[in-house]
This record gives C-alpha cells, structure tokens and sequence, in this order.
C-alpha cells in the first residue's frame, strides 16, 4: 500500500511501478494533520489486507525551521500532529492485524540527536519517535512484532531544500563522514534491512543513516 497525503499522483506513480514488476499495489489517500487521520489510513488498510500486515512503514513528516523565539504554537502543533500524534494512533489501530514477525519502522532524524540546523520543535518530534521505539517494541515483543527506527541525516528530498544550496551542500559535507549528499534509496535500503527477517534480532533500536553525520 502506497499513502499519501496531498500526492495522489506521485503515489499512483509508484502503484504503477509496482505493478508493472509484478507485485499488487494500492494508493491510499489520508491527511495525516487531521486528529482522526491515522485512523481513517488504519481503517482502509485493515479493509483491503485483512488480518495481517506484515511491514508498516510509518515515514510521512513535515519540518518547519524556525529560531526558538519566533516558533509559533501553530506550526508546533502541526509538527506534533503528522510526526508523532499520527505513528502513535497509526500503530494503536493497526495493532490487531501486527502478529507475529510483522515488523513496524518508524522514521526518526539526525536532528534529535544532534543540535543541527533552527529544528528544535521538529528535533522533539524526532526524539518522541526514538522513545516510542523503546515502549512499542517492548509493548509488541510478546506478539513477536519488531519496532525499530532509522534516522537519517540530510538527504535530498522536498523537505531539504536547503541541502541544494551551495552553504546547504557545505554544511551537510562538513558534518558527514562520507563525503557525498545521501539520496532516497539510501535511506530505503536501511529500512527494507529493518523491515526483513534479516533485522530479526533488532527491536527497540533507533539505526542512524546518516553517512557518519556529527561524529
Ligand atoms: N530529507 C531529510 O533530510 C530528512 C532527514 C531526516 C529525517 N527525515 C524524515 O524522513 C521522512 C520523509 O521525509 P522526506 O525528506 O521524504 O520529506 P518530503 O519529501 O517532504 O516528503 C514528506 C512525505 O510525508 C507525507 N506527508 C506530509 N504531511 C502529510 C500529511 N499531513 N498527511 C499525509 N502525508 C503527509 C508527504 O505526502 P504527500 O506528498 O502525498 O502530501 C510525503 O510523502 C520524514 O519523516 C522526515 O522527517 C528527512
């Protein structure tokens, strides 16, 4: 199942790679700012797989860089409410088709680990994910479910623009081990490794992906 919020071309885009490799796919459209989002997404994902889902990849997030004195209450609780109000209630619905060997990845950033960039509201989005890493997967090991996260340092994507500007590009080099800007599928590698049965023995964890970022 492919989610999106505002993109339902994009996601029907991917549905269609998948199909044309073989697999089955669906697009399924949620606003994950709305309080009843999540379980609205759980809701149709429940109708089309049944009683099992195997991987939930929990990644949508937005950011808003701001200086602490001039972060407003609104953008706060927007960040809250897709990067942690969403997951949470996500895995609350979801829990009666997550059993045993399902595993659940949660996506978390360099940011609540490090003090980089005006993130801080954001940031605590991020370190809420690494702590409900821990309670989840403690909660869900008894049914065999894993729950793990990546945090990833800057990766060229919509959401870091700044990363394509000359300072953004120096500012990400000069913090990384590897000396390249990272690119969506080297995020997504480390989560289908989290996800597989390759991971079996991995839970609770928050894995960085950040090309050795703030060493
Ligand atoms: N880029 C980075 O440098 C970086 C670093 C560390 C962590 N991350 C994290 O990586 C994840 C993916 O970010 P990205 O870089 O790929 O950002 P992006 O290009 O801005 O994509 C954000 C994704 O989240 C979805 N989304 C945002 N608001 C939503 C809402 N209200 N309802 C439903 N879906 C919503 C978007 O769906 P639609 O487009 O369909 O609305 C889109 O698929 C996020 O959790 C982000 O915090 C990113």
């Amino acid at each position: 199942m492919v989610h999106y919020g505002r993109n339902a071309a994009e996601a029907r885009a991917v549905v269609g790679q998948i199909k044309a490799m073989g697999g089955r796919a669906e697009a399924v459209g949620s606003d994950l700012s709305d309080p009843r989002g999540a379980h609205k997404l759980a809701a149709r994902v429940r109708e089309i797989v049944g009683d099992r889902l195997d991987i939930l990849v929990a990644n949508a997030g937005v950011s808003k860089a701001a200086v602490l004195d001039e972060t407003t209450i609104e953008d706060f609780d927007a960040l809250f409410a897709v990067n942690v109000r969403a997951p949470y209630f996500l895995v609350q619905q979801l829990l009666p088709i997550l059993n045993e060997g399902s595993s659940v990845v949660f996506t978390s950033s360099l940011a609540a680990h490090a003090a980089v960039g005006n993130l801080s509201a954001y940031a605590a989005t991020k370190g809420a994910i690494d702590t409900l890493v821990k309670h989840f997967a403690f909660i869900l090991g008894p049914k065999g479910v894993r729950v793990n996260a990546i945090a990833p340092g800057v990766v060229e994507t919509d959401m870091s623009n700044f990363a394509k500007t000359d300072a953004g590009r120096d500012f990400t080099l000069g913090m990384q081990a590897l000396k390249r800007m990272a690119q969506p599928d080297d995020i997504a590698d480390a989560i289908a490794f989290l996800a597989s049965d390759a991971a079996r023995w991995v839970s609770g964890d928050t894995l960085r992906v950040d090309g050795g970022s703030k060493l």
